[in-house]
């Protein structure tokens, strides 16, 4: 198994991290197109080998992605991250190019590969991928709501003062501190719905700062955040590579699916060997669709700004 991680930035080098520690194959590309820094990154990690009791080979590239030939999976992660303030949406400009160039390159060495997109607007660059590439949808997954169900489970731990292991919880729709959707409804705490346990004033403010987790992490470090992102993207790899059929909400291409088509956005999936594998169909209420057929209005407009820009 050969796994490639582009972008050796913070998030791409903790995906790295990650992904080597839980042994998930046996070579490990971590590229970037500075000089040297993914290299540097690779060497650093693989001294740390002997220590954590992993096998995995890690090599560095600074942009030749002849070293990245006949991966089985590739996460990217290129592009600038959001500083204080900035909407994942502002980063679409300089982000798209950077995508379609790296779709390209990769694709070049490693056809069969299984993409997971990281970038930002993480909806719409899985969507430029898609189109981009053609590559049949289920080997395009975006990262969002792996993530976003994490911080949703945090929050709720925190407010059950329970360990976040012991809940299920997803988040659906966009990756966007307005677009995405904690499904409150169905979250449970050892099969018990939480909503026995919190009031809906404590339900309001768990939703709420989920739904600006990123942005709330991004005004506390002064960039965006990389521990929870970088091992959202492991999880992801790791579902797939171990072929593990877990359920996870993932950005995906929708036929009519939660009654949306032509656009890309979170929904559960089941992920296994061949990327995202079937499509969950959670059963919206009513009010829970309307949300997210209004999260898909704000992901189809974003969509439509990549017609404007010159890639
Ligand atoms: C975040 O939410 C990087 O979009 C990512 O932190």
């Amino acid at each position: 198994m050969k796994i490639t991680v582009v972008g050796a930035g913070a998030v791409g080098a903790t995906c790295a991290d990650n992904i080597a520690r839980k042994e998930l194959c046996q070579e490990l590309v971590l590229l970037d197109i500075k000089e040297g820094i993914a290299e540097g990154k690779a060497q650093d990690m693989m001294q740390t080998a002997t220590l954590l009791g992993f096998d995995t080979r890690i090599v560095g590239s600074t942009n030749d992605y002849a070293k990245t030939a006949g991966s089985d999976v590739v996460v990217i992660t290129s592009g600038l991250p959001r500083k204080p303030g900035m909407t994942r949406e502002e980063l679409i400009g300089v982000n798209a190019g950077i995508v379609k160039g790296v779709c390209k390159n990769i694709l070049q060495y490693s056809p069969n590969a299984i993409i997971i997109v990281v970038s930002n607007p993480m909806d719409t660059m899985t969507y430029l991928a898609l189109q981009d590439t053609g590559l049949p949808k289920n080997r395009i997954i975006g990262m969002g709501g792996t993530l976003d169900s994490s911080r949703f489970k945090y929050q709720l731990s925190q407010h059950l003062n329970c360990s976040p292991s012991d809940l299920n919880a997803v988040v659906v729709g966009g990756h966007g501190d307005t677009t995405m959707i904690p499904l409150i409804r169905m979250a449970t705490w050892n099969s018990v719905p939480v909503t026995q346990f919190l009031n809906q004033e404590q339900q309001d403010k768990i939703v709420k700062e989920t739904m600006v987790g990123g942005a709330t992490l991004t005004a506390l470090i002064g960039t965006s955040a990389w521990y929870a992102p970088g091992a959202a993207g492991a999880a992801l790899v790791e579902a797939i590579v171990r072929d593990e059929k877990k359920i996870m909400a993932c950005c995906v291409s929708l036929e009519g699916e939660y009654g949306q088509k032509d656009i890309c956005l979170g929904v559960p999936v089941v992920l296994g060997k061949n990327g995202w594998e079937k499509i969950v169909d959670y059963k919206l209420t009513e009010g829970e669709q309307a949300a997210f057929n209004k999260s898909a209005d704000a992901v189809r407009n974003m969509n439509a700004v990549l017609e404007t820009l010159s890639l």
